[in-house]
């Protein structure tokens, strides 16, 4: 995997997710993704975003051009601080929530996205990694 360019941003509130939405799109466009393919991303996105919001107490957020083969694609790295995952297996599980919620935001977010991997140490941080191919 090649890393052609990256960007990265800052998400400490609310008012953080929209610029964040708009970057990603920005770049998803760049390298021509489909407008399916974008939405699907920028979807996956928004509930990751707010996830290490809600649950992370904000974080760092990582946008990269990749390329392996022919293919190129987006790759989005949400890092936070926050308490963690204790269960990431009960946590990826659709209807799962610790905060009232639907508890759709992770499992949603896989089935969106191209490759998805989450690691999370308690009492540390989570860190959730997603690619969306241009084409896949
Ligand atoms: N960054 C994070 N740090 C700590 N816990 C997290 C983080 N992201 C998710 N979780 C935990 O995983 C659970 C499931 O997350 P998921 O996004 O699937 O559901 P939700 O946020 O509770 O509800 P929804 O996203 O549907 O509004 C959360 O309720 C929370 O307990
Ligand atoms: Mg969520």
């Amino acid at each position: 995997m090649i890393v052609l360019n990256k960007d990265g941003m800052l998400i400490q509130k609310e008012q953080d997710v929209v610029p964040f939405r708009n970057r990603v799109k920005e770049y998803a466009v760049k390298i021509g993704m489909s407008l399916v393919n974008q939405t699907k991303l920028i979807t996956a996105a928004s509930e990751l975003v707010r996830n290490m919001l809600k649950y992370g107490g904000g974080g760092n957020t990582l946008i990269e051009v990749v390329s392996k083969g022919r293919e190129n694609g987006i790759r989005l790295t949400f890092s936070d601080k926050g308490p963690g995952i204790t269960d990431i297996q009960l946590a990826m599980k659709d209807g799962y929530s610790t905060g009232k919620s639907l508890g759709l935001g992770l499992p949603g977010a896989k089935r969106l996205v191209s490759e998805f991997d989450i690691k999370s140490i308690p009492g540390s941080g989570t860190t959730v990694t997603v690619i969306k191919w241009k084409n896949g």
